[in-house]
């Protein structure tokens, strides 16, 4: 695997290589959840590209991006085990030189939820991910289920500009225990880690509730919030049941696919989880 730090040398890369390119944008610190989305690629394409990158502009100003955990050395490694080609690593400089100013304006699928808790988070996902695509030119690019409303920016985001990249949605990778893999989780003490699990038993919950014919958006958020309630380190950003593919809260009768959700503070990390409930 070749590791390339410039615009220049993944087009470069990008010239002599043939066939399909699979494309994973990532943040580096990575876990079996990027690794299963660098296998799904290897698996689609002939060739696969990862990307390392703390991106500062979906940062808010009183978030984490000082300390968001990063050590490029071990990525590097799981990225060559799992088989991917081709690393892009870039400073900020090389991403944002100065000067720099468009933004990519995303439109009411990144206003509620993420969007209205981390104001600007999705105009910096979204223009950070469209600037990849036209860096290394990907025929597909792969993210995990984990990030809903993301993956629902990005698909949005693709089909308004008629951007020649398939999205892929792949599915969330788990602990033993339930707690969605995420470099986040390295933030938690021993007993956040623990307490972490109440966002799976909470999306459990509704999940049951639904398997058993409930569709009461009202009761399906209760089922949610009454097993984070019972958490005492927990506590619930919000707990949503919404439209998967535009992000709009479920008033009344539920409607298939939905989409359950939440963002939790365990002391201060701040950790997402959905399940997506199907017919
Ligand atoms: O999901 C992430 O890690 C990031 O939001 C992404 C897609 C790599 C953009 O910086």
């Amino acid at each position: 695997m070749e590791r390339v730090t410039t615009v220049r040398d993944v087009r470069a890369w990008r010239r002599s290589a043939g066939g399909t390119v699979g494309f994973v944008p990532t943040m580096g610190y990575l876990h079996a959840g990027h690794v299963s989305l660098v296998e799904r690629a290897r698996r689609d394409n002939g060739r696969v590209v990862a990307s390392v990158f703390v991106n500062p502009t979906q940062f808010g100003p009183l978030e984490d991006l000082a300390r968001y955990p990063r050590d490029l050395e071990r990525d590097q490694g799981l990225l060559e085990a799992a088989g991917c080609d081709l690393l892009f690593a870039p400073p900020a400089e090389e991403m944002y030189p100065a000067g720099f100013e468009a933004v990519v304006d995303v439109g009411a699928v990144a206003a509620p939820l993420e969007g209205q808790r981390r104001p600007g988070h999705f105009r910096g996902v979204a223009t950070v991910v469209l600037k990849l695509f036209g860096i290394v030119q990907p025929d597909r690019a792969y993210f995990g289920q984990k990030d809903a409303q993301q993956l629902a920016v990005l698909r949005k985001v693709v089909r308004d500009l008629d951007v020649p990249v398939e999205v892929v949605g792949c599915p969330t990778v788990r602990e033993p225990d339930g707690l969605a893999m995420s470099s986040r989780n390295s933030y938690l003490s021993l007993e956040e880690r623990k307490a972490a699990t109440v966002l799976f038993r909470a999306l459990c919950a509704a999940r049951d509730r639904w398997a058993g014919g409930e569709r009461s958006s009202d009761a399906l958020r209760a089922a949610m919030r009454a097993i984070l309630d019972a958490e005492p380190l927990a506590r619930a950003d919000y707990v949503s049941l919404a439209d998967p593919l535009t992000l709009r809260e479920h008033e009344g009768a539920a409607t298939a696919p939905a989409l359950a959700s939440m963002a939790v503070f365990l002391g201060r990390t701040r950790l997402i989880d959905n399940l997506l409930l199907e017919v």
